[in-house]
């Protein structure tokens, strides 16, 4: 049985829907078994304990959300050199852009010497003055059909041993 870890942040409600989908499309593979954590509560022995990996947060100040930033600067030192060739994908949630939250991510993720096993997946929810920003998300059906197919790919991947 393989594990596939999904960490993530959300604000407002957007970056969960995502994760959840993510998580939904992954559970549909028998072979693998889907650990979804919030970032505040993930600690470097989740990362340890799994084969494989879904980030997923928000863009906030053309960066990764703070939150999740914290969960990386936790984990990096502790699983340095002991996640190496593991595959991974990128969620990323942003009102209009996202780039700069995928790039830090990937940068990481090459520091770990994980795989990428698609490119980041941003979803834009268009907001852009404060109240819209500050509201709840919803995520449209054919994005969040998109974060289950991630989801389904990478669990299918880590099940086959094709990663
Ligand atoms: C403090 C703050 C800063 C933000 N900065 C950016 C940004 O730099 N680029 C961007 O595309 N969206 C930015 N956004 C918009 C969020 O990425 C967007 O609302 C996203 O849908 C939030 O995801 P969530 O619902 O998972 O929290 C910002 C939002 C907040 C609250």
């Amino acid at each position: 049985m393989k594990t596939l870890l999904i960490v993530y942040h959300s604000l407002t409600g957007g970056t969960l829907q995502m994760a959840r989908a993510a998580a939904d499309g992954a559970a549909r593979e028998p072979g693998v078994n889907v650990r979804l954590e919030t970032a505040a509560a993930a600690v470097p022995e989740h990362l340890l304990a799994a084969d494989g990996y879904l980030f997923a947060c928000p863009e906030n100040l053309a960066a990764m959300s703070g939150v999740m930033k914290d969960f990386f600067d936790r984990s990096y030192y502790p699983v340095l050199d002991h996640l190496q060739g593991r595959p991974y994908a990128t969620l990323i949630c942003a009102g209009s852009d996202g780039s700069n939250a995928a790039r830090q991510i990937e940068r990481i993720a090459t520091g770990w010497r994980l795989k990428a096993i698609a490119e980041p997946l941003i979803v834009c929810t268009h907001a852009q003055t404060p109240e819209q920003i500050l509201a709840p998300k919803r995520i449209g059906a054919a994005d969040l059909l998109r974060c289950e197919e991630t989801g389904a790919t990478l669990a299918a991947g880590l099940a086959l041993g094709i990663f």
